[in-house]
């Protein structure tokens, strides 16, 4: 990322934080993300391919000698402020449970924080599928690591981002969002196995080609219940082929074949379901040669494939996205797209050729526009570092 950019990140919420407390912070960036391919695939032991992208969550952080712990969101005009020795409750669709919910975490892994003034804000769209929740989360526990000295890993780190979503904020999710925060690395994508927790980078230098987001500014509200929704589905498709196959289980350990086999005993919902995850985990590991060689055509491809699959077969995707997608299509210079994240709205990922018509998007939001009445956001990305503290040279 442009490095005047940071500078002045970095002055204003310095300023901010001592103005607000008196004391010189730390700060970290805490990197959204992208994710090529492998969605909804991470939960049932498959392979993904995120990586970090450049919108970050910034974060100003400072120990403050006491037991008392002040988070204000910046961009949120909000605070708040929690006893760490009090018990700690999540508080019903609110921020602060990616804040409280980690500090929670780290209480119960028995790690001996203290209180901590926090400022934090940044310019990954909330709700877009690009885990500003994950870059929350884990920002928050790597600035506690450093200023406590917890003796953390990345890893560690990740997980604990994990559990906090699960216990304070309620979304089973998988451990894509938290890993590539981490683990991200400019110009790499990372392809991770999400059952053995072994990954390889792979570099990926765009050439010609660019990556775009369109957020589609619409967050259906049925969205988390949804995807714990697809988290039993898939097990109840688990449980049947377990029993014909015990070596089976999760679908990332099905063929197709096998399934057919148990077909019979499934209803076509829990089929479609586990038929999506079996072929979207075969369809990273093409993904990732694919982005490897540059072979941007095929990578693009396999996209459009991938939001088929989830649109009509894991049915996570809206109108909007779709939508989006198949507008997309109209323009041979937008290589591939997809819906991406857990879905019900947020982003669309569009490989996109550097030479294109100049009006191309303008258009495409136009017509979304005059669909729903509302326009979308365009975020071109560049893959970046996984989070970590600021340091400028002055
Ligand atoms: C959300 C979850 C991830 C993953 C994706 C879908 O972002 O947090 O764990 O399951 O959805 O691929």
């Amino acid at each position: 990322m442009n490095q005047d950019y940071i500078k002045k990140i970095h002055t204003a919420f310095t300023l901010g934080f001592q103005d607000r407390f008196q004391d010189k912070p730390i700060m970290i960036s805490a990197p959204g993300r992208i994710n090529m391919l492998g969605e909804h695939t991470d939960y049932n032991e498959g392979l993904v391919l995120p990586a970090a992208v450049d919108r970050m969550t910034y974060l100003a952080m400072a120990s403050n000698g006491t037991r008392q712990c002040e988070v204000i969101a910046y961009d949120l005009d909000d605070r708040i402020s929690f006893n760490i020795d009090d018990e700690l409750c999540p508080k019903d669709q609110h921020w602060s449970n990616y804040v409280v919910g980690v500090v929670n975490e780290l209480k119960k892994l028995k790690k001996s924080v203290s209180g901590f003034n926090c400022v934090f804000g940044g310019n990954i769209p909330i709700g877009a599928g690009m885990s500003s929740s994950a870059a929350l989360e884990c920002g928050i526990i790597f600035g506690l690591n450093q200023l406590f000295d917890l003796g953390m890993d990345r890893m560690e780190i990740a997980l604990a981002g994990q559990a906090a979503e699960h216990h304070f904020v309620g979304v089973k999710c998988g451990i894509m969002d938290q890993f590539a925060n981490m683990f991200g690395k400019h110009n790499n994508a990372i392809e991770l196995d999400c059952k053995t927790m072994e990954f390889k980078y792979h570099p990926s230098s765009f050439q010609n080609v660019s990556l775009i987001l369109f957020d589609s500014c619409v967050h259906h509200s049925l969205g988390d219940s949804e995807y714990n929704q697809r988290r039993k589905e898939c097990e109840i498709g688990v449980n049947a082929l377990h029993q014909a196959f015990p070596e089976i289980n999760s679908l990332r350990d099905a063929s197709l074949a096998q399934l057919e086999q148990v077909s019979a005993g499934l209803s076509p919902n829990i089929l479609k379901r586990c038929e999506y995850i079996i072929k979207e985990s075969q369809r990273v590991k093409e993904a990732a040669k694919a982005l490897e060689q540059g072979a941007f055509v095929t990578l693009g491809k396999i996209m459009y494939t991938t939001h088929a699959g989830l649109s009509q077969d894991y049915e996570v995707s809206c109108e909007e996205l779709d939508f989006l997608v198949q507008q997309s299509r109209y323009y041979p210079e937008i290589l591939g797209a997809r819906m991406m994240g857990g879905g019900f709205g947020g982003c669309t990922l569009n490989l996109v050729l550097d030479d294109h018509p100049e009006n191309m998007i303008v258009q495409i939001s136009r017509n979304f526009e005059e669909r729903f009445g509302h326009s979308i956001k365009v975020y071109p990305v560049n893959i970046a570092e996984g989070t970590s503290v600021i340091s400028v040279s002055q």
